[in-house]
């Protein structure tokens, strides 16, 4: 007799490799005879989900984004409807490869805000799993090649079959407590992160000249965060920075503004110093509220730069100077998909 009555997975994914998660943990389940539902949240109602069962195990899987789950996820979890299940949380972290080794990723606040807002919902935490998967951020390094994507992919395969096992057995899999202090320790990076940060990364790319305008990555944003303006893709603060878009746009016009952003960040932090700071100073305005106007005035002048640069990237010079200064626009830097199974599993 099965543990539980059925399976129900919910999963955000950028770039693959939490969806990948998701499958491979619903083919241990259907080994094991369990009914097993997959559910994408980004393309997911709450109030469309079919009634679960108090039998039923619930899971949500999800990228890692800046030591928290993404927004995406956060609110769907939030928005959850109360329940008595069971629960398990996974995500998919940052994995590289040294030697044999695949170095871990790190969780920070994921499970801790997540499992909070859960239990305040009556459900019971049976599992918190980490995953590391290759790194799919590719704003701040090159793209792993396929080979070590291949290692990557075959080791995690092994583990969600080993972790999926103990799960479906009933038993508890709390494998990120190894991880605690690190991840506490982590926490003002995370909240910074998600206040600041990921504002900051959405407003890193651009596309380039050889943008056709063909809409793919503006139909296939998760979360809508990209518009047309003056007739060329834009992205707004609603992008995660999930790196879908990045990764899928045939054309690999859509790149990170590293020289341009360098420059930015260098203005930006010029006028606070010789404008802002002084002002403040002279109005007598304590440091911490002086840092969150410095921040927010730092994300107001972003967003105008971030205008302009959307309209010069026109002007012959300037997208030039734009578009050589990005690493994302050299060959080497590559572009990073999960791969599928066939890649790498042995018959
Ligand atoms: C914007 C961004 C932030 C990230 N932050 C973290 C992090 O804090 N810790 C970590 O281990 N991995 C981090 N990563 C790596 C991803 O979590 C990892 O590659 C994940 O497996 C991607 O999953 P997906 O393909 O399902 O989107 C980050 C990736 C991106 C794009
Ligand atoms: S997917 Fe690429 S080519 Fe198509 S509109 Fe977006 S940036 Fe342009
Ligand atoms: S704009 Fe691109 S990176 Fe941002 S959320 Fe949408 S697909 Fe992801």
């Amino acid at each position: 007799m099965n543990t539980y009555s059925a399976i129900v997975i919910f999963y955000f994914s950028g770039t693959g490799n939490s969806k990948k998660v998701a499958e491979w943990f619903s083919e241990v389940a259907i080994k094991k005879n369990m009914i097993c539902n997959i559910y994408d949240i980004s393309k997911t109602e709450i109030h469309s989900i079919e009634p679960i069962s108090n039998n039923s195990l619930i899971v949500f899987i999800s990228p890692v984004h800046g030591f928290n789950y993404p927004k995406i996820t956060l609110r769907f979890i939030k928005n959850f409807p109360s329940g008595k299940n069971k629960v398990v949380l996974m995500n998919t972290r940052a994995g590289m490869k040294i030697g044999s080794i695949i170095t871990p990723g790190i969780t920070g606040i994921a499970f801790i805000i997540s499992s909070i807002l859960l239990k305040s919902k009556g459900y019971k935490i049976a599992g918190q799993i980490p995953f590391d998967m290759p790194s799919n951020w590719i704003s701040i390094h090159p793209a792993l090649n396929e080979k070590t994507v291949r290692f990557i992919h075959q080791e995690n395969f092994d583990r969600v079959k080993k972790h999926s096992d103990k799960i479906l057995d009933g038993k508890k899999d709390f494998l990120a407590l190894r991880d605690l202090i690190q991840d506490i320790l982590i926490a003002p990076i995370s909240l910074g992160y998600f206040f600041i940060g990921r504002n900051v990364f959405a407003k890193s790319f651009y596309a380039s000249y050889k943008c056709d305008n063909c809409g793919i990555c503006i139909n296939q944003c998760p979360v809508k965060a990209i518009k047309t303006i003056k007739g060329h893709p834009y992205w707004t603060f609603n992008c995660e920075s999930c790196m879908k878009c990045m990764n899928s746009c045939p054309k690999r016009a859509i790149e990170t503004a590293h020289g341009l952003f360098v420059f930015l960040a260098f203005l930006i932090l010029r006028i606070s110093t010789v404008i802002i700071t002084p002002f403040l100073y002279y109005r007598d305005i304590n440091g911490s509220i002086e840092f969150i106007l410095i921040n927010l005035l730092g994300i107001g002048f972003l967003f105008l730069f971030y205008y302009l640069q959307h309209l010069i990237l026109k002007k012959s010079v300037a997208r030039k100077l734009i578009t050589y200064t990005s690493l994302t626009y050299y060959k080497f830097w590559g572009r990073y998909k999960s791969i599928p199974d066939f890649k790498w599993k042995k018959i």
